[in-house]
C-alpha cells in the first residue's frame, strides 16, 4: 500500500511517500523558519499562507523525484492536529480532496503519534511495548507505548514545552529564533561549574514537567550578571544541563514504574545532543536501548505521518469525506490499530 503523508501543523510543510513494502519513496521539506525569524516566534495566519503556496508544488515535486503519480497512490494520511488550526486546514482540505479526487481513502493523523513512531522508519526499529518521550516546541510527553494507537500518557507539561523553554530562554540571551539549537550550540562553551539551576518538579512523586520557571531563573541570572559572552554561555550550559537532567530524571522513573526497557525519542528537542548522551548513559546502565528517529526525522516532516497513517489505512481505519483539522486532541483518544 501507497501512502501520501501531508504535515502542515505549524511551521513545516512536509510531504512524503511511504510503501508497506518498498518503505519510504520519498519525502521533502519546506521550512518557514526564515518567515518567522523576524517575528521571534510562529505568526499563524502567516504560516497558513505560507502551506498554501508551498503543499502543491511540494507534492509535485516529490511526485517527479519518485517516478509516481496520483494514481499509484492508494490513500492519503494527513495531519489533523493537534496544532495551529488555519495551517491544520491547509494539509487537511489538501489531502481529503486529493483523496477523494484519486478515489482513495483519507486518513486523520495525530501528530504526536508520527512523532513517536517516526523512529520505525529507521533500519533497527524499537519493539513494542516502549517508553517514549516526546519533546517539542509544543510538547513534552512521556507515553508507554504498547502498540500502534495503544498510548497511556504518564507525564506531561502543566506549563511551557521544553522547546519551548529552549526558545524563550534563547531569545532572553538575545539568540535569534529558533534559539534550541544555537542555545546548545553556545552551552558547548559554557562553564558547567558556574551556576546551578533547579530541577523543576524531581523533588517529589509524579512524571509532570514545568520548565516555565527555568526560564524566569535564567532570565534573573542574565540581568544581575555583567552580561559577557562568557556569561550568556555559562547560563545557556547551566540551563541545557537542568533540562536534561530534569528529562533523564523523569524517564528513569518511568522506566522503573512501568518496567519498560526501551525508550523512544522524538520531537525536535530529541536532536540535543546532552539529551542524547544522558539518555544513552541512562539506558546503558539499565541494560535497556534507547532509540532516535535520523536528525531529519526528529523535527516536524511528512514522513512520519504518512507511515503512522500507513498503519491506521492498512487496518481498514479512514475517515470521512468531512474536512478533519482537530487544534487539541489528546492521544489518549486514539484507537488502537
Ligand atoms: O518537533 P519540532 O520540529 O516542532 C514541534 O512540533 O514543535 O520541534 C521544534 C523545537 C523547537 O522549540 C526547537 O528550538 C527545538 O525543537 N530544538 C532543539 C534542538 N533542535 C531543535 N532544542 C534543543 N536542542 C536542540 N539541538
Ligand atoms: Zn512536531
Amino acid at each position: 500500500m501507497l501512502v501520501l503523508g501531508i504535515e502542515t501543523s505549524c511551521d513545516e510543510t512536509g510531504v512524503a511517500l511511504y510503501d508497506g513494502e518498498r518503505g519510504l519513496l520519498g519525502h521533502a521539506l519546506y521550512s518557514q523558519v526564515e518567515l518567522h525569524a523576524q517575528y521571534g516566534g510562529v505568526v499563524p495566519e502567516l504560516a497558513s499562507r505560507d502551506h498554501v503556496s508551498r503543499l502543491l508544488p511540494l507534492i509535485s515535486q516529490v511526485f517527479d523525484k519518485s517516478g509516481i503519480s496520483g494514481a499509484d497512490v492508494d490513500g492519503v494520511a494527513y495531519t489533523a492536529g493537534p496544532g495551529l488550526v488555519g495551517a491544520l486546514l491547509v494539509g487537511a482540505a489538501a489531502g481529503r480532496s486529493l483523496a477523494w479526487s484519486w478515489g482513495v481513502p483519507a486518513v486523520a493523523v495525530h501528530h504526536m503519534e508520527g512523532h513517536l513512531l517516526a523512529p520505525m522508519l529507521e533500519a533497527e526499529p524499537p519493539d513494542f511495548p516502549f517508553l517514549a518521550l516526546l519533546v517539542s516546541g509544543g510538547h513534552s510527553l512521556l507515553v508507554e507505548v504498547q502498540g500502534v494507537g495503544g498510548y497511556r500518557v504518564l507525564g506531561d507539561s502543566i506549563d511551557d514545552a521544553v522547546g519551548e523553554a529552549f526558545d524563550k530562554t534563547a531569545t532572553v540571551l538575545g539568540l535569534s529564533y529558533p534559539g534550541g539549537p544555537a542555545l546548545a550550540a553556545l552551552a558547548r562553551e559554557g562553564d558547567p561549574g558556574r551556576y546551578h539551576f533547579p530541577r523543576p518538579m524531581t523533588d517529589r512523586p509524579g512524571l509532570d514537567f514545568s520548565f516555565s520557571g527555568l526560564k524566569t531563573f535564567a532570565l534573573n541570572t542574565w540581568t544581575g550578571c555583567g552580561q559577557t559572552q562568557q556569561d550568556r554561555a555559562d547560563i545557556a550550559r547551566a540551563f541545557e544541563e537542568a533540562v536534561v537532567d530534569t528529562m533523564a530524571i523523569k524517564c528513569r522513573r518511568a522506566l522503573e514504574q512501568t518496567g519498560l526497557a526501551t525508550l523512544v525519542v522524538a520531537g525536535g528537542v530529541g536532536a540535543n545532543r546532552r539529551l542524547r548522551e544522558r539518555l544513552g548513559v541512562l539506558m546503558e546502565q539499565r541494560g535497556g536501548r534507547v532509540c532516535y528517529p535520523r536528525p531529519e526525522f526528529c523535527t516536524d516532516n511528512g514522513a512520519m505521518i504518512a507511515y503512522a497513517g500507513h498503519c491506521r489505512l492498512q487496518a481498514g481505519q479512514a475517515e470521512s469525506l468531512s474536512i478533519r483539522a482537530t487544534p487539541r486532541w489528546s492521544l489518549e483518544e486514539l484507537v488502537p490499530v
